[in-house]
């Protein structure tokens, strides 16, 4: 079977990127990432693809006419490099229409929260403040709404009364890094399927030691 080709949008630092990178590495993820976009100069993501001579491509959403137009961009920028799955990892806007009429179910975002539980922006923050007892990190498929597309997997962390935005986020964070790679690997698989809100899963063994909660068939 041929490699995944892979696509990745980000703004940050780029560490779910650099997880990936790093199963590819690993040999545990099939796949090729043919590209990096960036919607920012400083995103530290540009150094990490740099390092693992990665393409990298910055455009900024200004210099388009309009946001349909800054999509439409960044989705010829995949074709052209014969991406087959878009992967957002950390990318700070909602996709639009242009994109996802590209790639239909063929992107996926990270959410550091248990969706549809505290979407948008600081998700661990919103559940720091609203004093739940488990938060944790989604990943699913993009549609048009903001962390609304299909549930691919989740996974859950506890949330203590002492917990900060910042050590929850770390705590988060591992496990962000853990099943992203792994949403990437079932997707590579041909293991998902989507069935209007449901995404089956086949076949699908959690790796060891997660707390993950998959729909099992
Ligand atoms: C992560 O918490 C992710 O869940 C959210 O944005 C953050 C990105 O972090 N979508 P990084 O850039 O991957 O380090």
């Amino acid at each position: 079977m041929s490699k995944l080709t892979l696509g990745v949008l980000a703004s940050g630092r780029g560490s779910n990127f650099q997880a990936i990178i790093d199963e590819i590495d690993a040999g545990r993820l099939d796949a090729e990432i043919r590209l990096l976009i960036v919607d920012n100069v400083e995103a530290y993501a540009i150094e990490r693809a740099r390092r693992q001579g990665i393409e990298n491509l910055c455009l900024i959403p200004g210099e388009f006419q309009s946001k349909d137009d800054f999509f439409l961009r960044i989705a010829g920028e995949l074709k052209t490099r014969g991406v087959e799955l878009v992967v957002l990892a950390g990318f700070m806007r909602i996709v639009r229409k242009p994109l996802i009429d590209a790639f239909p179910y063929r992107i996926l975002n990270i959410h550091p929260a248990l969706l549809p539980s505290f979407p948008g922006l600081h998700g661990q923050r919103q559940a720091v403040d609203y004093g739940v007892r488990i938060s944790g990190c989604t990943v699913h498929f993009v549609d048009e709404g903001m962390d609304t597309g299909p549930v691919i997997i989740q996974a859950a962390v506890p949330v203590s009364p002492e917990d900060t935005e910042d050590s929850l986020s770390e705590r988060i964070l591992k496990l962000e890094h853990k099943i992203y790679p792994e949403a990437i690997r079932l997707y590579s698989e041909g293991r998902l399927r989507v069935e209007g809100r449901t995404v089956k899963i086949t076949g699908y063994r959690p790796p060891e030691g997660h707390i993950v909660n998959p729909p099992l068939i």
